[in-house]
C-alpha cells in the first residue's frame, strides 16, 4: 500500500495568506500541486503570494476578504468554487493578537475584534465551505490556532481564548463531519519567525531591538532553543491535507519546538 503526500488536482484556500504562516502555508500548498485561491485583507501582500506562485508555474488567484466579515467569507468560497470548479481544502490562518494588558484593560471593542477575526473567521470560512465538502463526501480543514490555545500566556486574554476555542471546534467539527468524510485538524505553532519584521516600521529602533531580543530569549529557553521558520509550519499543513493523514481527524498537533512539553525552567534546569 502506498500513500501521497501530493495534492495533485485538488484546489486550496488559505486565509491570511499575504504574510507568515499564510503565505509559506500557499506556496507549499502549490509545490504539492494544489491550485490556491490566496486571500488577506491586504491586495498587494497576497498579489505577491500569487506572483510567488505562478512565477513557479503554480496555479493561483486572489480574493480580498475580511474572514470576519460574513459576505466577504461567502464570496472567497464561492469565487474559488467558480475559478477552480471545486475546493477541496480550507486553510484557517488568517489571525490576530491585537489586545495588551490584563483582562480588565482590554476594550471590549478589542476583544470583539480579535474574536471576530480568530473564531468567526474560522466559523465563516468553514460554515460556507463544507456544503461542497459534503457534496462530494470528502473534504480537509486546518485551522491555524496557537500554543497560547492551550496554555495561558501573560496579556492576551482574547487571543488565549480565541485559540482555545478554535482547538474545540476544531474537535466538534470532527465529530459531526467524520462521516462525511471531511478531516477537521489543527496546528498549534510556537514562535514563529514572521509578523515582528514588518512591526519594524512601527516600532522605534530601540523598541524593535528589545522585542526581537525578547522573542529570541523567549525562544531560546524552548527544548530546540530557537523560533522556526513558517515553511517549517507549511510542511506539516500539507501534510495534514494529504492522503499521508488519511486516519487523522480531531488531532491538535503542537508545531513549538517542544515549548509546551515542559516549563520555562530557564537556569534552573535541576
Ligand atoms: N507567528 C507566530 O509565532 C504564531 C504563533 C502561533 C500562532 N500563530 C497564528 O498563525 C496565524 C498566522 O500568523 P502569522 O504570524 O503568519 O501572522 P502575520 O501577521 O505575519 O500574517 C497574518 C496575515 O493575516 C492577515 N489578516 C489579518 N486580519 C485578517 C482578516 N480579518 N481577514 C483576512 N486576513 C487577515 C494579515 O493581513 C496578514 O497578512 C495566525 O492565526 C496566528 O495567530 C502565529
Amino acid at each position: 500500500m502506498s500513500t501521497s503526500l501530493a495534492l495533485e488536482g485538488k484546489t486550496a484556500v488559505i486565509t491570511g495568506s499575504g504574510n507568515g504562516i499564510g503565505r509559506a502555508i500557499a506556496n507549499a500548498m502549490s509545490d504539492a500541486g494544489a491550485n490556491v485561491t490566496v486571500s488577506d485583507i491586504l491586495e498587494e501582500d497576497g498579489q505577491r503570494t500569487v506572483k510567488e506562485i505562478t512565477d513557479r508555474g503554480g496555479r493561483a488567484i486572489f480574493v480580498a476578504a475580511d474572514v470576519s466579515q460574513t459576505e466577504q467569507a461567502s464570496n472567497l468560497i464561492e469565487t474559488t468554487v467558480k475559478t477552480f470548479g471545486g475546493i477541496d481544502i480550507l486553510v484557517n490562518n488568517a489571525g490576530v493578537g491585537g489586545t495588551s494588558g490584563r483582562l480588565h484593560e482590554v476594550d471590549p471593542e478589542a476583544f470583539d475584534r480579535v474574536i471576530g477575526v480568530n473564531l468567526r473567521g474560522t466559523f465563516l470560512c468553514t460554515k460556507f465551505a463544507i456544503p461542497h465538502f459534503l457534496a462530494k463526501h470528502d473534504g480537509r480543514i486546518v485551522n491555524i490556532a496557537s500554543t497560547y490555545g492551550l496554555i495561558g500566556a501573560p496579556q492576551a486574554a482574547a487571543y488565549c481564548a480565541s485559540k482555545g476555542a478554535i482547538i474545540n471546534l476544531t474537535r466538534q467539527l470532527a465529530v459531526d463531519y467524520g462521516h462525511d468524510q471531511i478531516r477537521v485538524n489543527a496546528i498549534c505553532p510556537g514562535y514563529i519567525d514572521t509578523s515582528l519584521g514588518r512591526r519594524k516600521a512601527t516600532l522605534g529602533d530601540v523598541e524593535y531591538a528589545a522585542a526581537v531580543a525578547r522573542r529570541e530569549k523567549a525562544a531560546a529557553m524552548q527544548p530546540l532553543g530557537r523560533q522556526a521558520q513558517p515553511i517549517e509550519v507549511a510542511n506539516v499543513a500539507v501534510f495534514l491535507c494529504s492522503d499521508g493523514a488519511s486516519f487523522m481527524t480531531g488531532s491538535i498537533v503542537t508545531v513549538d519546538g517542544g515549548c509546551t512539553t515542559t516549563f520555562n525552567y530557564g537556569e534552573a534546569s535541576n
